[in-house]
């Protein structure tokens, strides 16, 4: 059975470094990862550059991405300025957060909850009319940085009405790392009745070590989608403790483990991590990286990057 592997380092990982890379650094990690066989990549996201400079030149990036038919590369849009600009530069998904809390969405886009959930909703009804598949982020799907636990009813009806609009994907979010394999059964349980296994996504930071339990507990469920950052890719340098999304090699090697197909080798990961440790000067590096570094040594010789 295939699981798709969804890679959001170049936007959910470099959003968050200290060091701004150039849109040619960009590219070359976005490059390097569709030479490892990533198909589904978020390139980026169109917001205000004064909110996250780490983002500016998206529009750039997606003119000189390779253009490939295995190939879909997403962008992050906050409002419908943003989808204006994805589709503008070429982008064929986009991808909208509604954070189920009404702090965060303050905090991370200065909205509130309410509207917030109605631009969502205009930018997925937009994207079906246009033939754009619009992706539905649930951001602090478990617990909110500022409020604490989320009520997974709460989740299941955003859901429900994103899917009820249109959105081509629901992606249950665990933007803090929060989760437990247990908590995410009891909402995967509530959410799915509504949405359907097969049209849902989750994304795990792995803040407190469980994701790769958390994508187990999932897959249980049924779900056949994940996100994943190059190397654990992400957190803030300016918050002890936040960490990024868990590891592509970690979910790849975990998926082909278990006797899923994700149709890549977790092996050709490994000179990516290395150049996105390079281009980011951050060490990099999921769980089972020493061990793969280590097989990679044996059977091809020495790590080149950026090939
Ligand atoms: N892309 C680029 N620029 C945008 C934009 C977009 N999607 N949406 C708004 N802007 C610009 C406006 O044109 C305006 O520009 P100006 O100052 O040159 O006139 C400026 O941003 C402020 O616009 P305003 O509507 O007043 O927004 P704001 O100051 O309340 O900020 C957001 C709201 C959403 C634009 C901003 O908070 C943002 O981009 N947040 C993204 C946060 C993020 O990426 N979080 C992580 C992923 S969820
Ligand atoms: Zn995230």
């Amino acid at each position: 059975m295939n699981i798709r592997v969804n890679e959001v380092g170049p936007r959910d990982g470099l959003q968050s470094q200290g060091k701004t890379l150039t849109v040619d650094a960009r590219a070359r990690l976005i490059e390097a990862l569709v030479g490892a066989g990533l198909n589904n990549i978020e390139a980026g996201s169109f917001v205000s550059p004064k909110a996250v400079p780490q983002m500016a030149g998206t529009a750039e990036l997606f003119a000189r991405l390779p253009a490939k038919e295995r190939v879909r590369y997403a962008g992050l849009v906050p409002n419908m300025k943003g989808y204006q600009l994805a589709t503008a530069a070429g982008a064929k998904v986009v991808n909208v957060v509604l954070s189920v809390t009404d702090t965060m969405n303050q905090k991370n886009i200065r909205m509130s909850l309410d509207e917030t959930a109605s631009v969502c909703g205009a930018v997925v009804e937009r994207g079906r009319n246009e033939g754009v598949d619009v992706q539905a982020y649930l951001a602090v799907a478990f617990e909110c940085p500022f409020e604490g636990l989320v009520d997974p009813e709460v989740v299941a009806r955003y859901a429900s009405q994103m899917n009820a609009a249109g959105a081509t994907k629901i992606i249950i979010a665990d933007t803090i790392g929060a989760a437990n394999p247990a908590h995410v059964q009891r909402l995967l349980d509530l959410v799915i009745p509504h949405v359907g296994a097969e049209k849902l996504s989750c994304h795990f930071h792995d803040t407190r070590g469980m994701a790769l339990a958390n994508i187990t507990a999932a897959v249980g469920r049924g779900v056949l989608e994940f996100d994943s950052s190059i190397g654990g890719l992400g957190g803030c340098p300016f918050s002890p403790g936040a960490t990024g999304n868990v590891a592509t090699e970690d979910v790849v090697l975990l998926l082909n483990s278990m006797g899923y197909d994700t149709g890549i080798d977790p092996l050709d990961l490994v000179p990516v991590v290395k150049l996105a440790e390079e281009l980011t000067s951050v060490p990099l590096g999921g769980k089972s990286f020493r061990w793969l570094s280590q097989q990679y040594t044996k059977l091809r010789g020495d790590i080149r990057h950026g090939s």
